[in-house]
């Protein structure tokens, strides 16, 4: 049998991936009322644990109902929610051969409060026939052309990092094997990060990155104290916002500055309790400046992982086995995120061994197909 790297296990804590290979978090905007999962999760979640993938994180998930982007999002603010998510856990754990559940605890900030991102509906901001709510953020600066949002209380930050820990208490009756902390792609965490956007005067924003950075670590270090210690705890960060021209040596600057905040970030972050850190870019500008190519996040995972000595996924247009086997061999990161091309083909996994030459365990249900 080749070795492969993408299929080595890795031990974060007490916990074990049969492979690298994960599946990042995906929003189907098919939540019952009230963020409850459905059907729909059951099967969009169980089919990459019957493909063969390691680990498999469920959504962004609203830790309060303000924090979700749109009606259609799960939430995990409650005991209903909870009962859903162990269904999942259950059929993961049941079938997976393995496979590992996670669940990305999310607050979309003055992102929130929109339409299903899916065809047929409006873009933006959900109007108040809709059901539109007050969206919360740093300061009253909107997102393009959002609603403007509420900048929030010192009480409202700390209750909101509560509800972070209070969801991860949460998921971990429900039977997940880990938890996501979402603090990329412009929401509610990335927004407090990213000095463009968290403008605040008082010690929880401004210019000092100390400041800009409290809140999301207070968020890590509830979330630590309310799961197990031998449970690893994941983050995910956007590394940079590309604020310039992809290519240009303006983007490059912009870049490595943002890229130095969030490094930063990631490793007071692992000093709270992290074990590991998805790195994707993008999300506070309505229009960045990026040229999407295959692999174009993993220079940023590398940095992180190099700087840090903390380990990472890399995500990101991250389409074949070989390509994967690369980014891990080459010490990129420790494990590959796919998202859409989990989607199109979600026995993914399964099809990468083949391809590998890895003998890995199949569902017996599927025997008759493994090569
Ligand atoms: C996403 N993405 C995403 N990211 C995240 O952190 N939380 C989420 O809930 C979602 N939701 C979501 C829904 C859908 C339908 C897509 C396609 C994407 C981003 C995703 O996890 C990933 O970072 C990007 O899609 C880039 O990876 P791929 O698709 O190139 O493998």
């Amino acid at each position: 049998m080749a070795y492969s790297y993408l299929f080595q296990p890795l031990t974060l804590r007490g916990l074990e991936f049969k492979n690298r290979a994960f599946v990042a978090p995906m929003c189907q905007y098919s939540a019952a009322d009230d963020g409850i999962p459905t059907d729909w999760h059951l099967m969009h979640l169980g089919s990459f644990a019957t493909g063969g993938f390691g680990l498999i994180i469920a959504e962004a998930s609203g830790v309060v109902p303000e924090g979700r982007i749109s009606p259609g999002d799960l939430g995990l603010w409650n005991d209903d929610q909870a009962r859903e998510f162990a269904h999942i856990a259950d059929f993961v754990h049941t079938h997976g051969q393995g496979a590992k559940f996670g669940i990305q605890l999310a607050h979309a900030g003055r992102k929130a409060s929109t339409y299903h991102a899916l065809p047929g509906y409006p873009e933006g901001s959900l109007s108040p026939e809709d059901g539109a709510w007050t969206t919360l953020a740093p300061t009253d600066e909107p997102f393009g052309p959002f609603d403007a949002p509420r900048a929030m209380t010192e009480s409202e930050i700390l209750e909101t990092a509560q509800a972070f820990a209070d969801a991860a208490r949460r998921a971990v009756d429900a039977g997940v094997d880990t938890v996501q902390i979402h603090a990329a792609h412009g929401y509610l965490l990335h927004e407090f990060l990213q000095k463009d956007v968290n403008t605040r005067d008082d010690r929880w924003g401004g210019t000092d990155l100390e400041n800009r950075m409290r809140f999301p670590l207070e968020v890590v270090r509830r979330v630590r104290e309310a799961i197990p210690d031998d449970m690893p705890l994941m983050l995910r960060v956007s590394a940079v916002d590309w604020k310039e021209e992809a290519g240009t040596e303006a983007a490059r600057e912009a870049n490595d500055a943002d890229l130095a905040d969030i490094t930063e970030f990631v490793r007071q972050a692992a000093a709270a309790g992290v074990d590991m850190v998805d790195v994707s870019s993008g999300g506070n500008l309505p229009q960045p400046q990026v040229r999407p190519v295959p692999g174009y996040q993993t220079e940023f995972a590398a940095h992180i992982r190099r700087e840090t000595g903390l380990p990472t996924s890399a995500v990101g247009i991250i389409t074949d086995a070989v390509q994967a086997e690369h980014v891990i061999a080459t010490g990129q990161a420790d494990a590959v995120s796919l998202a859409r091309e989990a989607l199109r083909d979600p026995r993914w996994a399964l099809r990468a061994a083949q391809e590998l030459r890895q003998d890995i365990e199949w569902p017996d249900q599927f025997y008759r197909a493994k090569r």
